[in-house]
């Protein structure tokens, strides 16, 4: 069996479990385009600078985690990583920079070599949308609305909402002065990831999860003091317009985000059902800058991970509604009924249900066994006798009944039972 397991932290996905991805991708589509966001969709790869530079060269992304190739023209390529970048090289096409809005969502595989482990896998899959060209702190909270409002639509109770500001670039230089100040005399009792980010992104050390680094962090200066009214006074209409929106949050000022294109807003949706990785969509406002480009993107937006959103409905015992149709199995008994099921098959598919046609003389009893197998809603029985005779048995498979009816009203009377 291991031989066909496909590479670490990828999986297939058969067609048992696709109707839940379905159902995701269309909930997510009613909900986005409810606030008139339209489906943007970019390559699966992109030239490796664009993530180098829209992510930030000190991201973990970035330094440990991009599947990177090179194709036959010596370009250095990368399977997208997040969608945010992609999605930004697109919209420069557009009048973005002058502040015309564009509203997109996207969905789709994105690549991380992490180590695989329950919800953290290497090929994973976002949803996420991006509203891209314009600052506003109402358009921050409207954003998490529309995050709240998809996990609501799919069932997803309990999600809980943390969310913090980063500030400006600006803001960030004293801040990070006094958290390095403090920091640098209790680095002795911190964990090693935590003395590499105290030369690197000293940020990150805020959302360390190691318990004795946790209580160092706890009692860190207030950084936020260190940020310019104007700053302060973003964050705060966020907090004003969710309340007039009536969605519960909690201030995390250690929650920084792990890419470094956020500034103001950063925002994350834990759930219980996700055990060890309970980070089920992240987001925040950006600004991105990619290659030779002097003026950055500007944005907000979120991505929710499809894995985890499974989980999560999974955990809370969701019903996802089968997106499946009405099935009838014409049983073919003997080879010279085959042409007249297949004719037949072709009708009932015409009137919008599901056929499907045994092409192999088997026993009726072998072929009964497969109606079962393919929870068929009815099956259609054709043997010389019918077949001579113009006729059909119909057998409705919830309640075992039959009848023999004419041929040419099958399809009719599949419909009345079927389609109520
Ligand atoms: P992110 O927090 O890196 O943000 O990822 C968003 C979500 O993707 C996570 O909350 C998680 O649900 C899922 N995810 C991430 N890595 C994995 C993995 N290895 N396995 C399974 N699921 C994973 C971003 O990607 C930003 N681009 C979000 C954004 C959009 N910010 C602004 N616009």
């Amino acid at each position: 069996m291991a031989k066909f397991a496909p590479p670490p932290g990828t999986s297939d996905i058969f067609p048992e479990e696709a109707p839940k991805w379905r159902n995701i991708e269309r909930t997510a589509q009613k909900v986005f385009s409810s606030y008139n966001f339209g489906e943007l969709r970019t390559p699966i790869f992109e030239y490796t600078e664009i993530f180098h530079r829209g992510l930030g060269e000190e991201t973990e992304v970035v330094r440990k985690e991009m599947y990177t190739f090179e194709d036959r023209g010596g370009r250095s390529l990368t399977l997208r990583p997040e969608g945010t970048a992609g999605v930004m090289r697109a919209l420069l096409n557009t009048d973005v920079l002058n502040g015309v809005e564009q509203r997109v969502y996207y969905y789709g595989p994105m690549f991380r070599g992490e180590r695989p482990a329950a919800g953290r896998r290497r090929q994973f899959h976002q949803i996420g949308v991006e509203n891209v060209g314009r600052i506003a702190p109402e358009l921050d909270a409207e954003c998490i609305a529309m995050l709240m409002d998809l996990l609501n639509s799919l069932g997803i109770t309990d999600a809980k909402l943390s969310i913090n500001t980063r500030g400006v670039a600006a803001d960030r230089v004293d801040a990070a002065k006094a958290l390095k100040e403090y920091f640098v005399n209790h680095i002795g009792e911190m964990c090693e990831d935590c003395a590499n980010r105290l030369s690197g992104n000293i940020w990150r050390i805020l959302d360390c999860k190691q318990e004795k680094c946790r209580q160092i962090i706890a009692k860190a200066p207030d950084y936020l003091d260190f940020f310019t009214e104007e700053s302060k006074n973003y964050f705060k209409r966020v907090c004003t317009a969710l309340d007039a929106l009536g969605i519960e949050y909690v201030h995390d000022p250690l929650l920084v985000r792990g890419l470094d294109y956020y500034v103001h807003t950063v925002f994350e949706v834990s759930h219980w059902g996700l055990g060890g990785q309970s980070a089920i969509a992240g987001g925040g406002r950006y600004e991105l800058y990619l290659p030779e480009q002097n003026r950055p993107v500007i944005g907000v937006g979120f991505a929710a991970g499809m894995e985890r959103l499974l989980m999560a409905q999974e955990a809370l015992k969701v019903d996802v509604p089968s997106d499946k149709g009405k099935v009838v199995y014409l049983v073919s008994l003997g080879e010279e009924t085959v042409p007249a099921n297949l004719k037949l098959a072709a009708a009932l598919r015409k009137a919008g249900l599901v056929a499907v046609t045994e092409v192999e003389a088997k026993s009726m009893k072998s072929q009964m066994r497969t109606a079962d197998r393919l929870k068929a809603d009815i099956a259609l029985i054709t043997g010389s006798n019918e077949l001579a005779s113009g006729s059909v048995v119909l057998k409705n498979m919830s309640d075992g009944t039959q009848v023999e009816i004419p041929r040419d009203k099958a399809v009719e009377e599949c419909l009345k039972i079927l389609v109520k």
